[in-house]
């Protein structure tokens, strides 16, 4: 739990994949918010928490399952409006006396709906739906196997569905409210005016600001570390970046960076941060160019998870000896992110479960005897992002996109080796150049070159090549959780393909990515 003067509003997650969108969605209207998992949320949790309004996220399980997630017995007690998503409606209603049904998609009879639906008002306008059916319908997005089939006492309905009767329900009077669709997710276009009406009965005051975050975080900081010192790793990235000078702000040359190279950063990068750093801001910083030993290392291995677990346990002997070197340290700063603590907490082993293990949270401070400073541990990337413009960094800086601490590595599927990598650099480049040419850069999440583990037979001027295919991948998203092909025109795609080919020794055939997030990730590892 944060320490914090804001109003908050607790949401209990129970499993959704969508439940950061709910803490997304709120900050968006300014208001502090904080995700916990169900089994965190005791009676005196909830009292210490002293949240304005709760959300009961949605979740995997059925609340027909004996032993099945619940909240807190006080959240219905402590007078505060709550609102139930999806599992979160069933939950409210199973434990307020009304009935949930299985669902069963299989034989057509049940209630079980998964998409876009289309949502109906009842007779009654409710203010949770001001602003809603202008058109006389609203577009939802459902995503539920069980349904409610009988409310609960002193509850009525105010929207329905084809197939859900009790689409939105509510007891206006103790200010309960349950939906059975998921409003946080972009399928629902209004969604956010469901959960701007939610706060505004809840009466938030909406003092969440990026300005007002980052004057608390520079206190905070000066309390936590006082007069000692703090370590902080950059990676060139904007989360590290945007930590290490937040701090400086903070705490000036209390604070030195520490930037390893592992030789698997994009082409310029390492001068680049050296520069910016160094030069432009002024900061203690440790460069260390160890990408011999990374890429020694890394050497014949194949499987994803083992170059990961390699590049990591590296980093952190290199780190931690250059760090050894910087007396009285203290403190290790990282730029772990919102999303970053939520996936690190696979709670349930169910769905949400971590996919992968990141490479940048965890293990480093433990082994390290360091105390932990995390000043972003709050923010979504937007709201980092904001914050970096909010201390002066420059716009070209902090607009780039996200870079993966493993680096190139995980855009090298099969063996690493440096040839590979020099040429996967430099189709990075041109490919890089030709989005900002095109006045593209912006539009993109990420966008990037991986090279493919695999040689094919080309043809260039009255020779033949044996060379190796890469793939292009540019991705539209809003945290990097869910992910669109970006729609390149084939004028663009085939002069890139002219371009990388022409222009990198290595490469002669380019392959356009067009796999969304889900089912494919954003990375090629
Ligand atoms: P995937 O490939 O999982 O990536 O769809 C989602 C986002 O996370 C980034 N990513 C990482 N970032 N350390 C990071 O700092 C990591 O180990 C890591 N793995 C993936 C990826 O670049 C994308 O933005």
């Amino acid at each position: 739990m944060t320490d914090t003067s804001h109003e908050r509003l607790l949401v209990i997650d129970f499993g959704s994949q969508v439940t950061q969108l709910i803490a997304r969605r709120l900050r968006e209207l300014n208001v502090y918010c904080e995700i916990h998992p169900y089994q965190n949320v005791t009676n005196a949790f909830l009292a210490e928490f002293n949240p304005k309004a709760i959300i009961f996220s949605g979740g995997p399980d059925s609340v027909l399952r004996p032993g099945s997630p619940r909240p807190p017995a006080d959240s219905y007690e402590c007078g505060v409006p709550i609102l139930g998503i999806c599992y979160g409606q069933q939950v409210m209603m199973h434990d307020l006396g009304g009935m949930v049904e299985a669902g069963d998609s299989q034989n057509g009879f049940g209630n079980a709906e998964y998409g876009r639906s289309h949502l109906f008002p009842s007779a009654r306008p409710i203010q949770l739906l001001n602003g809603w059916f202008s058109d006389g319908s609203e577009q939802v997005w459902m995503s539920h196997g069980d349904h409610v089939s009988r409310l609960a006492p002193d509850f009525d309905v105010f929207g329905t569905s084809a197939n859900a009767p009790f689409a939105v329900v509510a007891d206006p009077k103790r200010h309960f409210y349950a939906v059975q669709f998921h409003p946080e997710v972009n399928h629902t276009p209004n969604g956010i005016r469901l959960l701007k009406n939610f706060i505004g009965i809840a009466e938030f005051d909406r003092d969440w600001t990026i300005g007002a975050f980052r004057e608390e975080a520079i206190e905070k900081i000066r309390e936590k570390v006082g007069g000692k010192k703090v370590i902080c790793g950059l990676s060139g990235g904007v989360d590290s970046s945007v930590t290490a000078i937040l701090i400086h702000q903070a705490i000036g040359d209390q604070l030195t960076c520490v930037f390893v190279d592992h030789g698997l950063l994009r082409m310029n990068e390492a001068t680049d941060v050296v520069s910016m750093f160094r030069n432009h801001y002024n900061i203690p910083l440790l460069h260390v160019e160890e990408s011999e030993l990374f890429l020694n290392a890394l050497e014949g291995i194949q499987d994803p998870e083992r170059k990961r677990k390699t590049i990591g346990k590296l980093f952190i002997d290199v780190f931690q000896k250059t760090a050894d070197a910087i007396p009285d340290a203290e403190f290790l700063a990282q730029g772990t992110l919102y999303p970053d603590v939520i996936e690190s907490v696979s709670f349930t082993g169910s769905p949400t479960a971590t996919i992968k293990s990141h490479h940048n949270v965890g293990g480093l401070p433990e082994k390290m005897g360091l105390k932990l400073v995390e000043p972003l541990r709050e923010l979504f990337k937007d709201e980092v992002r904001a914050l970096g413009r909010e201390l002066g960094i420059p716009d070209r800086f902090i607009g780039r996109h996200p870079f993966p601490g493993p680096g190139l590595a995980i855009r090298c599927p099969g063996e690493i080796t440096l040839e590979k990598l020099n040429i996967l650099r430099k189709a990075d480049a041109v490919y890089i150049d030709q989005i900002r040419r095109h006045g593209l850069y912006d539009e993109i999440w990420q966008a990037f070159v991986a090279i493919l583990p695999v040689r094919t037979v080309g043809v260039m001027g009255d020779g033949r090549t044996y060379d190796y295919a890469c793939a292009l991948r540019a991705v539209t998203s809003a945290d990097g959780m869910t992910a669109d092909t970006y729609p390149f025109s084939h004028e663009f795609l085939s002069e890139t393909s002219t371009r990388i080919i022409n222009e990198v020794n290595g490469i002669n055939r380019v392959t356009y990515d067009i796999t969304s997030k889900p089912p494919g990730t954003i990375e090629w590892e």
